[in-house]
């Protein structure tokens, strides 16, 4: 087969590695991808949202199949113009990718199927929503409809911060259109858990869990990012949890979407909070994590192609997908300056050295070459991934790498896994 991987972040670097790793697969693309990804595949430079090049590129270099990494293509329909041209292609519809495309939508679904959620009023009018909050009295989740590039949440504080949230996203426009319409939602307290599962319209098959730390600094301190780590399994996801997951949150999804005719195919990525009364959906993504991936991918003992190729298909319930026993953890290094305004282009050095433990991988998410130097090219740049016997171990590794990795320019976390680990 011939593989196409559209997108150039960790995740999709993780995908390319798990897939050229396929017998079954001759060769993988990856549109754009990154320096390190050009070391599996080849990397063609196309950008995600260039729906006429990556279908042109197909039919050129004969593709079999297309993995999708990113949300905004799905968003946009790239899967729809995909197969509409004969082209397999591995992701959601445009009509199913609403799940993450629009808050609104996800969370009138779950209204609908009383599926456990954060109680929620939504509002194309700001006085509305502040009557709302008001009549409430507490502070309250203020979320932009749209995508927002993993933004486009503010968790006020204290009432007076939800009013001025409100103000923010539909007065001053924040996140732009994308809070044109917005969630105003009840604050849940507990644990934050990643749960994933592969659907194909019908059936669903669980992947496993993972807990990501979103903010930037230590001690989960300073602003929101794309994710700063991510270690797998989530030891507060039990097998109770995630059965209840999929019965009272995943599997209901999968049947109303096919009810309403969007079908639901790719990878379900349901953020949870665990609270007291049980597991309660935060958000749906229709993607993989990032960098959620990097630490399931290097789990994964099966071939990931044939249960894409499945779930494409819609025979997932022929699929049964092994995991290693081992826990895998990515910690996340980034550009200095990241989320705000990280510094481009300062050089890499030492990822060979690194790189050289056999239970370590270190993924790019944000390289570029020029000449034999690598430098940094994006805000979170590499995704230092390790397994090992327990979380622990896991995480020892990763960081011993780390500490041999020689770039002023970038830092990272120290605390990523810290808390699963005692
Ligand atoms: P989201 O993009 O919806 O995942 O939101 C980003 C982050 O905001 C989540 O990872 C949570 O930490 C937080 N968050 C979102 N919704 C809520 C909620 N209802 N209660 C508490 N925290 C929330
Ligand atoms: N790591 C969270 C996300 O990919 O949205």
């Amino acid at each position: 087969m011939r593989i196409l991987v559209v997108g150039s972040g960790g995740r999709e670097h993780a995908l390319v590695w798990a897939i050229a790793a396929s017998p079954l697969v001759d060769k993988v693309f990856c549109a754009p991808g990154n320096a390190g990804i050009a070391e599996e595949a080849e990397c063609v430079p196309i950008g995600v949202m260039d729906t006429d090049g990556i279908v042109a590129f197909c039919k050129r270099e004969a593709i079999d199949l297309v993995v999708v990494g990113p949300e905004a293509p799905l968003v946009a329909g790239l899967v729809d113009v995909l197969e509409a041209e004969g082209i397999a292609a591995f992701g959601p519809s445009k009509a199913a990718a609403a799940l993450e495309g629009s808050k609104g939508f996800m969370k009138d679904l779950c209204a609908r199927e009383g599926i456990p959620t954060a109680e929620y009023g939504q509002f194309t009018d700001p006085l509305a929503a502040k009557v709302f909050v008001n009549a409430r009295g507490k502070p309250m989740v203020v979320k932009a409809d749209g995508l927002a590039a993993g933004k486009g949440v503010i968790v006020a504080d204290t009432l007076g911060a939800t009013i001025s949230s409100i103000d923010l996203i539909m007065g001053s426009n924040v996140f732009g259109p994308a809070g044109e319409k917005i969630i105003v939602e009840e604050v849940l307290v507990g644990e934050e858990a990643s749960f994933f599962a592969l659907c194909d319209g019908v059936h669903a098959l669980p992947l496993a869990s993972a807990q990501d730390h979103k903010r930037v600094g230590d001690g989960d301190t300073g602003p929101n990012t794309g994710g700063m780590g991510a270690y797998s399994p989530c030891p507060a996801v039990t097998p109770e949890i995630e059965a209840d997951v999929m019965q009272r949150i995943v599997l209901p999804t999968v049947r109303a979407m096919a009810r309403d005719g969007r079908p639901f195919k790719g990878v379900l990525f349901a953020g949870l909070m665990l609270t007291a009364e049980g597991p309660k959906l935060l958000e749906f993504n229709v993607r993989f994590g990032d960098p959620e991936c990097q630490a399931l991918m290097m789990r994964l003992q099966s071939d990931i192609v044939p249960a894409l190729l499945a779930a494409r298909d819609g025979v997932l319930n022929r699929v049964d997908l092994r995991w290693y026993e081992e826990a895998a953890i990515c910690v996340v290094m980034a550009a200095n300056g990241y989320p705000d305004d990280p510094q481009r282009g300062t050089e890499i050095r030492g990822l060979d050295a690194a790189g050289e433990d056999l239970d370590v991988k270190i993924f790019h998410a944000g390289t570029r070459r020029e000449g034999e130097r690598l430098l940094a090219d994006g805000g979170r740049v590499l995704g230092v991934t390790a397994t090992g016997p327990d979380l622990a171990a896991a995480r020892e590794r990763a960081y011993r790498a780390i500490d041999r990795i020689d770039w002023p320019g970038g830092f990272c976390r120290r605390d990523i896994g810290k808390r699963g680990a005692s």
